[in-house]
């Protein structure tokens, strides 16, 4: 294997970092589950930033991932890691990114704000590793390692997420919920309440698990040996230009693909 920090680059260590870089973590919990659909359709979900803002209720009413945030993707020079960032805004109404979209529901509210009790810390901010001499302060960095590790931030929920295949068809999916050591017990509460958006029953994470089983029913109708192709925006892969900066894009998806094919020697 290559060197743990060649291996990731210089793109996405930088997003690691700023989550890990002198810290000690302290462990919250897990939860564990049985996806019925092919393990690469859970890399695609975390590297398709269009679908949250349409499928996700709580994301597109609560505005903690849609079309009008500012984001940006960055992928490592080989097109096999990404990370999807973006920036909490206000939700509700705006007609271009709302209208149409039926998972938002304009008079959804929670009868327990606590868990959207977002208090922003030091760390979020960083200089920014695409633009030096500036900072970036994201509250959403979802980070894909090639195969199978996700390492996300949703404002204070902080997880990772691991696939491990179980042939073809289905795949078990873990998550590790952290928090760091020096935490105080408000934001550890705070950590856990928010982590109640991911996990198998999560508010958001549901919603993917139940996709990616339809995925994989539709593509079975074509049997073996045969395909199914959906595209947004071309065919390019976006290996080696500037990170994306808007979330209307699926160049993190095809560059994984790309990569894959090419360690499975196709
Ligand atoms: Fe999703």
């Amino acid at each position: 294997a290559e060197p743990f920090e060649q291996y990731i680059g210089p793109n996405v260590m930088p997003w690691l970092d700023r989550i890990f870089k002198g810290r000690e973590l302290k462990l919250l919990g897990y939860n564990r589950q049985r996806i019925p659909g092919n393990w690469k359709l859970m890399m695609e979900n975390i590297k398709d930033p269009y679908h949250p803002g349409l499928l996700h209720t709580w994301f597109v009413t609560f505005g903690l991932w849609r079309a009008d945030q500012k984001s940006r993707m960055v992928m490592d020079e080989h097109g096999r890691h990404a990370v999807m960032i973006s920036r909490r805004n206000e939700g509700g109404t705006n007609k271009s990114v709302t209208e149409g979209v039926t998972s938002f529901k304009a008079d959804m509210a929670l009868h327990d704000t606590r868990l959207l009790d977002v208090v922003p810390e030091a760390w979020w901010t960083v200089d920014d590793p695409s633009n030096s001499g500036t900072t970036i302060t994201p509250t959403v960095t979802m980070i894909t390692l090639f195969p199978s590790l996700i390492i996300q931030q949703q404002v204070n929920s902080l997880s990772t997420r691991h696939i491990v295949p179980r042939g073809a068809g289905e795949f078990d999916f873990v998550w590790t919920h952290f928090g760091f050591a020096d935490d105080t017990e408000e934001m550890t509460q705070r950590r856990l309440r928010q982590a109640n958006l991911f996990g198998p029953a999560g508010f958001v994470s549901a919603d993917d698990g139940e996709v990616i089983e339809f995925s994989q029913d539709g593509f079975k109708q074509w049997g073996e040996g045969g395909s199914t192709l959906v595209e947004l925006g071309g065919r390019g892969d976006d290996v080696g230009q500037p990170p994306t900066e808007h979330m209307v894009t699926e160049t993190l998806i095809r560059s994984m693909y790309a990569y894959w094919r090419k360690a499975m020697g196709e």
